[in-house]
């Protein structure tokens, strides 16, 4: 009887280690119905030598929503894009992909968004162009979403020439998706009239992929002796491989930085990131070029020169970290400010409440994840590991990172520059950048998904401060 009773409370004692634990995990997992990114996870202040005096100083701080343009300024570009949704699509003035923007290096441009009917709320935020934080897009961090009726206005100057895209901040894993998004193109300030340039906006809505909104193969009409910069923005959650038949190609640009000589290619394939983009040198010969995406649609300049017969995908990759010729780089990543690591990895436990395999960052699930901490003329180092079983397109907003090696490797070829940088299972990228741009700048996975399963964390300013709640009655919801 005695040794009954003792068996039954032993086991119920057994069942409560367990449960205790999992029951506290689970609530202290649970997000606040709003929150301050800001206050989210936990300062990280890089392993570098840090300089005492600046730390914590200036905390009377600046408000993101103060981090803008010069108000002063004219805009050389004004453009007003108008969100609506019909049928569960998402358009921009009617269209989607919305309007091709268009703008010369050094212009102040200006976008009005409009929300027309979108019940959710949605945002813009200015893929790979260094914008001034409180134009960035990010519901809850950088404003608040627009709502249904309202509009935001975005300024911020182009200062350099590249190949750019726009797309909603605001539940971006369904917006975008969705086809809330767009192509911008800045132009050098002196554009040579001999070369034709063609965006390329790969996206894919439901089960069609498509180029430029349209499914199988487009034509660019051209002269055998033409020259073209294709502009590919690749907008979908996976990497998107494309492939030259007929010439050899250039990578003249990728992510809106023209990399130092670069090289003629011929039989490598070019693998595009999520979110990322390149710029594609050709010469049109005398049998016309076609250029494959992924194998799913194709854009044929001047005459198709397989006849329409489907051409194979070569087997290799461009590796960027030894193409081109290097050059100076106009930072000291010998001696970096900061260093911090990013390591991706996956492991159970619960997101919002809710269990499961979720992506960890350094070990930790959001928004229990590093605060990455920096303060205006740092240069800073990242590591950033994959030791997940996906790979992973990582997106810091408002920088360029340069890419300093892979795997230990080191970068050998033109100054190889990114706003979103594939990192594939396994591998171990370190990049360094200048921070130069203060605000609350996200940085994350851009297949889109992943994001809004926790791999998110945020690079954040000394000095800087929230203007703007993840949540609450605005319900922004920025993944
Ligand atoms: Cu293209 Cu945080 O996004
Ligand atoms: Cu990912």
């Amino acid at each position: 009887m005695l040794r009954d009773r003792w068996r039954t409370l032993a086991a119920v004692g057994a069942t409560l280690a367990i449960l205790l634990p999992l029951a506290w995990m689970w609530n202290a997992s649970r997000l606040p119905d709003s929150y301050d990114m800001a206050a989210m996870g936990y300062p990280d202040w890089g392993g570098g030598p840090v300089d005492e005096h600046h730390g914590m100083a200036g905390m009377h701080g600046t408000a993101v929503a103060d981090l803008v343009a010069d108000p002063a300024r004219r805009a050389d570009v004004s453009e007003t894009l108008t969100v609506t949704k019909e049928a569960g699509r998402y358009l921009v003035n009617g269209t989607s992909p919305g309007p091709l923007l268009e703008a010369t290096v050094g212009d102040l441009v200006e976008v009005r968004l409009v929300n027309d009917g979108v019940p959710d709320g949605v945002t813009l935020h200015w893929h790979g162009v260094d914008v001034p934080n409180a134009a960035d897009g990010v519901a809850g961090v950088t404003q608040d979403a627009v709502a249904d009726g309202e509009e935001y206005v975005y300024r911020f100057v182009v200062d350099r020439p590249g190949t750019y895209w726009y797309h909603s901040h605001q539940v971006s894993h369904e917006q975008v998706r969705q086809g809330l998004l767009g192509a911008l193109v800045v132009h050098p300030t002196s554009v040579d009239p001999e070369v034709r340039d063609q965006v390329v906006v790969l996206h894919r809505y439901g089960s069609s992929p498509t180029l430029n909104g349209t499914e199988g193969v487009t034509t660019l009409d051209a002269d055998p002796g033409d020259e073209v910069r294709i502009r590919v923005v690749n907008t979908d959650n996976g990497m998107a491989p494309l492939w030259v038949t007929g010439a050899p190609y250039r990578v003249l640009a990728v992510d809106g930085t023209d990399l130092n000589q670069p090289g003629e290619v011929t039989g490598e394939k070019y693998g595009v990131p999520a979110g990322g983009r390149v710029d594609l040198g050709i010469t049109v010969p005398p049998d016309g070029v076609r250029v494959d995406f992924n194998g799913t649609t194709t854009l044929v300049v001047g005459q198709d020169p397989t006849d329409g017969d489907q051409p194979k995908a070569p087997e290799e990759f461009v590796d960027l970290l030894s193409y081109g010729e290097p050059a100076d780089l106009g930072l000291d990543v010998e001696h970096p400010d900061r260093r911090f690591e990013y390591r991706i990895g996956k492991r159970p436990g619960f997101l919002d409440g809710r269990p499961g395999m979720w992506w960890s960052i350094n070990g930790h699930l959001f928004p229990d994840v590093p605060m990455f901490m920096v303060t205006e003329g740092d240069v800073v180092a990242f590591e950033i590991h994959n030791g997940s079983d996906d790979a992973h397109p990582m997106h810091l907003h408002g920088h360029h990172a340069v890419v300093l090696s892979r795997d230990g490797k080191p970068a050998t070829g033109s100054p190889w520059w990114v706003d979103s940088l594939e990192v594939k299972v396994g591998e171990s990228y370190e990049i360094a950048f200048l921070a130069d741009n203060p605000g609350i700048w996200m940085d994350h996975c851009h297949n889109l998904p992943h994001a809004a399963e926790g791999l998110v964390a945020h690079l954040m300013y000394t000095g800087v401060e929230s203007s703007f709640r993840v949540g609450g009655d605005r319900d922004n919801q920025p993944e």
